[in-house]
């Protein structure tokens, strides 16, 4: 029976890709592989523990022996790439895992996949992201082929393993697709990000750190947008070609925070501007004409909707980021497998 791996799973948005398609294409089998790093949370995926069609195995997309095993092991079709360090500001209070995960690890994944898919078989999609393009300034939009102009060593591992993709498709013929989606927003999302750092927080009643002058804008989906895109791309996309993935939505920081402290009710003296990010990149748009024309995709999820289901979910799942917040999630890996 033929899997899709599916790498960095319990993550934010592979987890709930993960989801997704298990209940939305029960047929296919998928192999979850994550490291577990400070940002995989096995409790994201406690629904499928009885799925007979998903399996999770421990383990580092940059640990060649283990990687090449699991090719032998399973009969692996198909590929979608999340696992990554994502945290801008840890990649630049520490860059060298960045490069170690996003770049080397890409690259021995990549290096087994071809190895396992020597007659072109397979289908190897890279979830790279819009920061690879670096910064717009007030008008204009990321089209596929602006040039990468990374800012953070974060953007930069990325666009080196973006870059890779493309190089193995050119040079060994390998059957890559590669999607760049902006800043995603919903459940399950690490709370170090804005959106879930800033709910958790208001709850709270604490104060609402804000970069710079918080004017800022990032584009943001719905994961589950971004999700069924991926679908789509793994399933229609060109071989070699990029597809940005983005919603139209270009939202100021300020104005997000804002609209949180309105749902939860609480005072937007909250708000405390803070010393800016380094290098913070200004305004983020992406022109997804390719993805919406060529293949059909269309975002589903409305703004003001999806940002008001995603604060309710992080309300009603309380114990879900407390439990982050005070490590505890760490010992589920140990309690469900026993360190295996
Ligand atoms: P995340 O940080 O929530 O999850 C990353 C996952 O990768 C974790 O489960 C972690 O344990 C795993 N991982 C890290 N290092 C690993 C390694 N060496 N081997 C195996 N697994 C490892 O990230 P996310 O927000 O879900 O992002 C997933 C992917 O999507 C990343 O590649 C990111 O660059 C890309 N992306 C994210 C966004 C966004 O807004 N979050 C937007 C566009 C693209
Ligand atoms: P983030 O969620 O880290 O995503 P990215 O940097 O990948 O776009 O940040 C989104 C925006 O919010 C970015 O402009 C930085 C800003 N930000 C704050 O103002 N305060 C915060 O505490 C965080 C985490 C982010």
């Amino acid at each position: 029976m033929p899997f899709t791996l599916v790498t960095g799973g319990c993550g934010f948005i592979g987890s709930n890709f993960i989801r997704q398609m298990r209940l939305e294409e029960p047929g296919r089998s998928i192999l979850n592989f994550d490291l577990l790093t400070y940002a995989g949370n096995l409790e994201n995926l406690v629904s499928l523990e009885s799925d007979e069609g998903y399996q999770f195995v421990k383990g580092d997309i940059a640990d060649g022996e283990l990687v090449a095993k699991l090719f032998e092991d399973y009969e692996i079709d198909s590929v979608v790439h999340f696992a990554a360090e994502s945290h801008v500001d840890r990649s630049i209070s520490g860059p060298s895992v960045f490069v170690q995960t996003n770049v080397t690890g890409t690259q021995v994944l990549l290096e087994a996949a071809r190895t396992a898919w020597s007659q072109g078989e397979g289908r190897f999609l890279m979830v790279s992201t819009d920061e690879v393009y670096g910064s717009l300034g007030e008008t204009g939009l990321f089209r596929e082929d602006t040039p990468l102009d990374p800012s953070s060593p974060y953007s930069a591992s990325k666009a080196a393993a973006d870059l890779l993709c493309i190089a193995y498709h050119r040079t060994f013929g390998f059957p890559v697709v590669l999607s760049r989606c902006s800043n995603n927003y919903g459940p399950y999302q690490f709370p170090e990000k804005l959106i879930p750092l800033m709910i958790q927080r208001a709850s709270q009643g604490e104060k609402l750190p804000v970069y710079g002058d918080g004017l800022n804008v990032r584009d943001w989906i719905h994961v589950d947008d971004h999700n069924r895109a991926l679908r789509i791309i793994l399933e229609k996309g060109e071989l070699g070609r990029v597809y940005n993935v983005g919603a139209d939505n270009e939202q100021a920081n300020l104005h997000i925070v804002e609209s949180i402290l309105y749902r939860l009710s609480r005072p937007r003296d909250l708000i405390e501007y803070v010393t800016d990010r380094p290098g913070h990149d200004r305004r983020y748009a992406m022109d997804s004409t390719r993805l919406q024309q060529e293949l059909g995709w269309r975002p589903q999820v409305e703004f003001a909707e999806g940002l008001a289901s995603t604060v309710d979910w992080y309300l009603d799942n309380r114990e879900w980021w407390e439990r982050i917040l005070s490590g505890e999630y760490r010992d589920y890996y140990e309690r469900q497998y026993g360190g295996k």
